[in-house]
């Protein structure tokens, strides 16, 4: 039996005809940038997200960028996040200007470890900290970070919180949805992401009328009046294509994140006295499964063994970003952030995504399971 990590035409199939209807109507329509599409887009993801406002962007990353950059960071200033996620959570502050400073992450959940945050915190030269504004916690593998101790971290030391939501659309902390804990909540189309498009594409979600009119303005090359540019801005529209294809999967969202849930409930019960780590779900959290992630000692062999089984499983992620070659200069070295490095040599997904059969579940199950025998 083959297994890819994810199969979007499955997806796509069981949901067909409403899709081809939504892109039949935006063709029709010839209105392609900024339409109706995506400001009712933009109204739904913010309902679904329980903010007030929201801005369509044309990525995660650009998400990121605008979101930071609509808070005033920029230049000389320092944006504390963690090593142990995709690149463009930092790439976003390196761009503007600004420093990312890591903070190790928790061992349980791969989420920043808010202990760690305030002792680095703490740690600063008072005189170098007010170049400090922001933290991004991320919500990796689909769960939040601890945004109850990170508020709080946040609201002491005066720093904005720039939630990168890229894999935790629907995720819940206390109860919240991921993304309205922050100034801001980042999310990611991209079409590996749980709720994605047919392309790239992103959103900020915000309480924060002003941040969003900024946002607005800035994916429109600093405009808000036809040729009148009144700062230096971005192309970074959220077009309405992608936003009628997003519109239509919104709808689907929660049926399959409860699939995912399912999923990894029955791999949390075979695996869960086998030798390997499975994910450990935070206390307040109700977890999205974007990615079911194991840890497991002889992980490179396990990818290989997996392999010969032709059941695809992917490393997220194999270099922290504090190793990374463009952050050199950082002076970070091995041993800096020894939890994320770590993880980075034990970590392991499988695939988890709705659209898999029992009978396939049943397969990676048997396959995980002979590999450790
Ligand atoms: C944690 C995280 N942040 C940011 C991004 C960037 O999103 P995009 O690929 O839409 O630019 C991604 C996904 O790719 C991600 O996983």
């Amino acid at each position: 039996m083959e297994i890819p990590l994810l199969d979007l035409k499955k997806q796509y199939l069981s949901i067909k005809n409403e899709l081809d209807v939504a892109v039949k109507k935006v063709i029709e329509s010839q209105y392609f940038i900024l339409s109706p599409e995506v400001e009712n887009l933009e109204k739904e993801l913010a309902l679904y997200c329980g903010v007030s406002h929201a801005a369509g962007v044309a990525s995660g990353t650009d998400a990121l960028i605008l979101a930071l950059r609509a808070l005033g960071v920029g230049k000389g200033d320092v944006v504390i996040t963690t090593p142990f996620t995709f690149f463009a959570t930092s790439e976003a502050i390196s761009i503007l200007g600004a420093k990312p400073l890591f903070v190790d992450i928790e061992q349980a959940t791969y989420n920043i470890d808010p202990d760690k945050l305030e002792e680095v915190i703490k740690r600063s030269d008072p005189s170098k900290r007010n170049a400090y504004k922001a933290i991004i916690p991320v919500h990796l593998y689909g769960q939040c970070a601890n945004m109850e101790r990170i508020m709080g971290i946040a609201k002491r030391y005066n720093l904005r919180v720039v939630e990168d939501c890229a894999q935790a659309i629907g995720a819940e902390y206390n109860g919240k949805k991921a993304g309205s804990f922050g100034e801001t909540g980042c999310f990611s189309f991209f079409p590996s992401k749980n709720l994605n498009a047919f392309g790239d594409g992103g959103m900020v979600v915000s309480n924060g009328i002003d941040i969003v009119k900024r946002i607005k303005k800035l994916r429109v090359h600093g405009s808000q009046e036809l040729y009148i540019h009144e700062e230096i801005g971005y192309n970074s529209r959220l077009d309405s294509l992608q936003a009628a294809i997003v519109r239509v999967k919104l709808k689907h969202l929660d049926g399959w994140l409860e699939r995912r849930r399912e999923i990894a409930s029955k791999y949390n019960k075979a695996f869960s006295k086998i030798g390997i780590k499975i994910p450990e779900v935070g206390k307040g959290n109700k977890h999205t499964y974007h990615q079911y992630t194991i840890a497991i000692d002889e992980r490179d062999e396990f990818v290989e063994y997996m392999a010969d089984k032709k059941i695809s499983v992917r490393v997220y992620y194999p270099v922290p970003l504090h190793l990374q070659p463009c952050y050199k200069d950082l002076n970070y070295s091995i041993g800096s952030f020894p939890v994320a490095e770590h993880a980075s040599e034990k970590v392991v997904s499988l695939p988890v995504y709705p659209e898999l059969t029992d009978e396939q579940v049943a397969y990676i199950i048997d396959s995980v399971k002979d590999f450790l025998k």
